[in-house]
C-alpha cells in the first residue's frame, strides 16, 4: 500500500524532480510519465503563456498525471551598490564572450501570481513548490481543483511547518542534492542535512508522505530511500543524461567527467545557495557581496546562454548533485525502469 502512488494513479514510485531552466522539457517530463513513473515540470523560470504552453504540450504526449513546479515568492531588495558591483565583475566574463556589456533588464523575475493562476487554471494532477511555505489558501484553492500540493523541506522544521499548511506530501531534499536548496528556516548549513539522515527524520515528524530527493541515480539509491520510510524517491541530476533533455552538450560533457567531490553550494549564479559542479565562475565570483536572489539570476542569463552556445563551461550554471557520476546516457524511460527496479514490491 502505498497511498501516495495510488492517488496519483502511476505505476512506479519514481519521480522526474522538477528541474527549471534549462533542463525544463515538456518531452522529457511526459516521457518519465509515460514509462510509468510521474514528471514534474519545472515552470519557475517560464511565463505564464508559455507554462500553459508546455502544459498542453505534455498532454499532447501522455494521458497519464504529471506534475508542475514553481518558486515561492521571495522577499527581495535592490542594493543599488550590489548591483553595480555585480554588473561590473560580470561584464570581465560579457568581454571575454565577445558579448555587449550586461543590461539591467526590465524586470527580474516573472510574477508568481500570473504563473499560479496559469497552473491553476490548468487543473494539473501535481503541484510541487520550494524556496518557502506556499500557505493553506494558496493549497486549498489547487486542493478544491483536485490538485496534489507538495512542498519542499531541507529540515525536519520545515516539513512541520508544510504539513501545517496542508501540503498533501513533503519532499525531503538532502544536502546531496543538485541546483537550488529548497530551505526557508534558519541558516544555510541549517538546511543542509544530508538525504540519509532527514528522510527517516521528517517520515517520522509529518504523517504526510515524505518523497525523497537528493543524491538519488540508481536502483540502489530507490531501496535506500523506501528502506528509510519515502513514499517515493524524487531523482534530477541523474535526468539531466537523458536523452530528451534538452540541456546544452557543454553542461552534459561536465555533468559527464564529474566527481564526486566536484560538486559544491554557490549563490554566484542566482542570488541563492545551489550545488554545481564547481567552475571558474563559482571561484571568482565567491568573494563578491552579491544581490538578492533573483537579481544574479536574471543578469547571468545572456552570459550563460551565449556560454552554453559556445561550449564555455566556466561560465554555465552547472547544477548537480554529488550522484552526478553515478548518471548515464540513456532514454528517460530506461532510466525510469531502472531506478523503479530497486523498489521492492510488497
Ligand atoms: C538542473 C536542476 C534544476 C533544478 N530546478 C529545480 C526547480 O526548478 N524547482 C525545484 O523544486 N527543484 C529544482 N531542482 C532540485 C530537484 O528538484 C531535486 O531536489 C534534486 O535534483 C534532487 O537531487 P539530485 O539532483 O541528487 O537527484 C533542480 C535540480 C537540478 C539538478
Amino acid at each position: 500500500m502505498n497511498p501516495l502512488i495510488e492517488r496519483l494513479g502511476i505505476r512506479h514510485p519514481v519521480m522526474l524532480a522538477p528541474m527549471g531552466g534549462e533542463a525544463a522539457s515538456a518531452a522529457l517530463v511526459a516521457a518519465v510519465s509515460q514509462a510509468g513513473g510521474l514528471g514534474i515540470l519545472g515552470a519557475a523560470y517560464m511565463t505564464p503563456a508559455r507554462i500553459v504552453e508546455a502544459i498542453a504540450e505534455i498532454r499532447a504526449l501522455t494521458d497519464r498525471p504529471f506534475g508542475v513546479n514553481l518558486f515561492c515568492p521571495q522577499a527581495w531588495q535592490r542594493d543599488e551598490a550590489r548591483l553595480a558591483a555585480f554588473i561590473e565583475a560580470l561584464s570581465v566574463y560579457h568581454q571575454e564572450l565577445g558579448l555587449p556589456p550586461p543590461q539591467v533588464p526590465q524586470r527580474f523575475e516573472e510574477s508568481f501570481e500570473e504563473q499560479f493562476e496559469a497552473v491553476l487554471s490548468a487543473d494539473v494532477p501535481l503541484f510541487s513548490y520550494t524556496f518557502g511555505d506556499l500557505g493553506s489558501t494558496l493549497t486549498r484553492a489547487l486542493q478544491a481543483r483536485d490538485t496534489l500540493v507538495v512542498g519542499t523541506a531541507t529540515q525536519v522544521r520545515e516539513a512541520r511547518q508544510l504539513e501545517a499548511g496542508g501540503a498533501d506530501a513533503v519532499v525531503a531534499q538532502g544536502a546531496e542534492a543538485g541546483a537550488h536548496r529548497g530551505s526557508f528556516l534558519g541558516t544555510r548549513d541549517e538546511g543542509l542535512v544530508g538525504t540519509l539522515a532527514l528522510v527517516p527524520q521528517v517520515v517520522d515528524a509529518v504523517h504526510i508522505p515524505v518523497i525523497a530527493a537528493g543524491g538519488i541515480a540508481d536502483p540502489r539509491g530507490v531501496r535506500a530511500a523506501q528502506a528509510l520510510g519515502a513514499s517515493a524517491a524524487a531523482v534530477g541530476t541523474a535526468f539531466l543524461l537523458a536523452d530528451e533533455c534538452p540541456i546544452s552538450a557543454a553542461y552534459k560533457a561536465a555533468l559527464s567527467e564529474a566527481a564526486d567531490s566536484d560538486t559544491a553550494l554557490t549563490r554566484a549564479f542566482s542570488g541563492r545557495w545551489a550545488r554545481g559542479i564547481e567552475n571558474r565562475f563559482m571561484r571568482e565570483m565567491a568573494p563578491l557581496a552579491l544581490p538578492d536572489f533573483p537579481i544574479p539570476n536574471a543578469l547571468t542569463r545572456p552570459l550563460r546562454q551565449a556560454a552554453g552556445k559556445a561550449g564555455a563551461a566556466q561560465f554555465l550554471s552547472l547544477w548537480a548533485g554529488q550522484a552526478v557520476p553515478l548518471a548515464r546516457p540513456m532514454p528517460a524511460a530506461q532510466l525510469v525502469a531502472t531506478l523503479a527496479s530497486g523498489w521492492q514490491a510488497g
